[in-house]
């Protein structure tokens, strides 16, 4: 079924960043200066909450990957009034590689992180030894970053990244109490789960990482044809050379005649939630990215424009040009 459009992430523009606002740095973002602290992977953002409560002198940047939490944990910090957080969403390991300057950080905070536990998902990780090296860069002197999980093979494995980084020394210890009252932390120690906690501090500061080349040209393509004739959808996967996209839902919108198409792309470290908008010009059907969401413009987005493209003619639309 194509269902109504959904409404966008809430954006006030100073609480939540976008790819373009982070070059200013972090004394322009936060309106002020101060030790600048990183949560990865924040959750519902209950942790950023209790940090800026602890340590209200602390410039607290939170990255999630998932739009749904970024957008629980935003309208938490509307309600609880925070003045000194702020989320992006996006990749932990490109925040760090490709936004923060060497010895710009004061601690990194590492929550429950996904575990990845299969074995062909290993490369998922976060905590893998190119991230140490990053992470020590990044950190200034006297800055940590601190692991708690509840994965005892995670653990195993993170501290063993550390040691092949060569960069860091490691602390085991009992975890601070604020790091006990995640969402995960809660729901692991109602099921008696163990919880490991380690300290990672650089030995070393290894040189800075390269920067990546994110920005590929973007993706359109005209169609000729009518939108009309998408009234029922079914899931649409693209291989590529690098990834998969996957086209997940069609929404009709309500305010044009367009239809906008959720898609998912998977690339080898980053795994991106689009949204791909067709319609009717005068001309014809255009097909394009969405800006929402602030996506990577990476290989994948142009992708997920061919992709939608694929669907359309699967409704008797034709290419008239697709072009870069
Ligand atoms: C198990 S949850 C833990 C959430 C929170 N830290 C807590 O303790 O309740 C892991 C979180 O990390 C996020 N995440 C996973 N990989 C990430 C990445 N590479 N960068 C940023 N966030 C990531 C997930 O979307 C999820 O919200």
């Amino acid at each position: 079924m194509v269902t109504d459009s959904r409404v966008a992430l809430p954006f006030d523009g100073r609480r939540l960043l976008r790819k373009r606002d982070m070059p200013a740095g972090p004394d322009a973002l936060f309106q002020r200066e101060g030790p600048l602290v990183l949560e990865i992977g924040f959750g519902d953002g209950r942790f950023l909450v209790e940090l800026e409560r602890l340590h209200p002198e602390w410039n607290l940047l939170g990255v999630e990957i998932s739009l749904a939490s970024v957008s629980r944990a935003f309208r938490r910090m509307h309600r609880e009034g925070i003045e000194h957080v702020r989320l992006y969403r996006g990749h932990g390991r490109m925040v760090v590689r490709d936004f923060l300057k060497p010895d710009s950080l004061r601690r990194i905070y590492v929550n429950f992180p996904d575990p990845w536990p299969r074995r062909n998902q290993v490369s998922y990780r976060l905590l893998q030894p190119a991230f140490f090296r990053m992470a020590a860069n990044r950190l200034a002197p006297g800055g940590d970053l601190l692991l708690t999980t509840d994965h005892a093979e995670y653990f195993a494995f993170a501290r063993e990244s550390a040691r092949a980084s060569g960069v860091m020394s490691e602390a085991l210890g009992e975890p601070p109490p604020e790091t006990l009252r995640t969402k995960y932390a809660l729901k692991w120690q109602e099921e008696d789960r163990p919880i490991y906690h380690v300290v990672f501090t650089p030995t070393d500061n290894p040189p800075p990482p390269e920067r990546a080349t994110q920005s590929q040209p973007m993706q359109h393509a005209l169609l000729d044809g009518d939108l009309s004739a998408v009234r029922s959808f079914s899931k649409h996967v693209r291989q590529f050379d690098g990834g998969t996209v996957i086209v997940l839902e069609a929404y009709r919108s309500l305010t044009d005649d367009g239809v906008t198409f959720e898609v998912v792309v998977e690339e080898a470290d980053l795994r991106q939630e689009l949204l791909v908008k067709a319609w009717e010009k005068e001309d014809g059907v255009f097909v394009g990215l969405q800006p929402f969401g602030d996506p990577m413009g990476t290989r994948g987005c142009r992708e997920a424009v061919h992709a939608v493209t694929d669907v359309l003619t699967g409704y008797g639309l034709t290419v008239r040009q697709a072009w870069i």
